[in-house]
């Protein structure tokens, strides 16, 4: 099936565009175009996808108010798969130092070059999220996207969750996005197999994507043809398809309760049927202080 949607469509209205927007991009496949562990990737088209802009700016602005409300002490915050900075970059300029590590070094320089011309206290480190420690304790460990999801092994999950809870100071903060395995079932309507293709702004300018739901090995691989003005980029995702209920388990196992799932950026209570997941974890047992 090929469906089309306008993620910018002008007859949407302001909360239909940000649904829209919201379902485009797990259309895109929310990890982007970058496999666990692996450098080497594109930094190109997926950042038309996941633009530096206003929805990054209130993504930092959310995480910033939970560091502030968190009223702890240690360094500011380490992002898991900081990519070219889309949200570390913002963040540090409300709340200081941002610890970014990243397995891909092509995806490091972008965000180098952009401290280059804009200085800013973010520090990219080269890395895998799965044995990262620096000895360091933060306010704030944050993964975003699905990059937690592009972990394919739950064994690898886990022990992010770990390395989340040992970076973590006394009353600091996890902060998990994730995509929701119902809303890919419901994109898929049944089906194992489906075709997209989302129109972007500028001419002849889109994404085709080629999706396949595995929901017995619990996997969702997304091929991409990204067109634009004539050219054409191919790129490809896999990613695993993690229950909200499973992170939980995992986050347990690390000393990590859920204190908070929200639907999107803005607070929304998550409700199961949103594209995406927020989790917030913090140490101890729900309802500690
Ligand atoms: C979907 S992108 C997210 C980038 C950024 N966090 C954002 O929100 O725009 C995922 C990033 O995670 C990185 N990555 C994937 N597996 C990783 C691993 N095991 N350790 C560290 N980084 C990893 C990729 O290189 C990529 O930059």
């Amino acid at each position: 099936m090929i469906s089309g949607s306008c993620a910018y469509g002008r007859s949407l209205r302001p909360a239909g565009r940000a649904h829209e927007r919201a379902r485009a991009r797990l259309r895109a496949g929310m990890s982007g175009m970058a496999r666990s562990g692996h450098g080497g990737h594109s930094t190109g088209f997926h950042d038309r996808i996941f633009p530096t802009g206003p929805e990054s700016e209130q993504i930092a602005e959310w995480l910033a108010r939970l560091v502030a409300a968190s009223e702890t002490d240690g360094h500011a915050a380490l992002e898991l798969g900081v990519g070219v900075g889309r949200v570390a970059l913002p963040l540090s300029r409300r709340i200081g130092d941002v610890v970014g590590v990243d397995s891909s070094p092509e995806r490091l320089s972008v965000l180098r070059e952009s401290l280059s011309v804009t200085p800013r206290p973010v520090v990219p480190v080269e890395g895998d999220m799965r044995t990262y420690a620096d000895g360091r304790q933060y306010r704030l460990v944050y993964c975003l996207r699905d990059t937690f999801c592009m972990l394919l092994d739950p064994a690898d999950q886990r022990q992010v969750l770990l390395r989340c809870a040992e970076a973590l100071a006394p009353g600091g903060t996890v902060v998990l996005e994730t995509h929701n395995p119902a809303a890919v079932a419901a994109l898929h309507q049944g089906r194992p197999r489906e075709i997209f293709f989302t129109p972007y702004p500028g001419e002849d300018t889109g994404l085709l994507s080629y999706s396949t739901r595995d929901p017995e090995k619990r996997t969702w691989r997304l091929s991409h043809i990204w067109f634009e003005e004539g050219n054409a980029r191919i790129s490809s995702t896999v990613s695993r398809l993690t229950e909200p209920e499973e992170l939980d388990a995992h986050a347990g196992h690390a000393g990590l309760s859920l204190h908070g799932r929200y639907g999107d950026w803005h607070g929304t209570p998550y409700t199961g049927s949103e594209p995406m997941v927020v989790s917030v974890y913090r140490a101890g047992k729900t309802g500690d202080a």
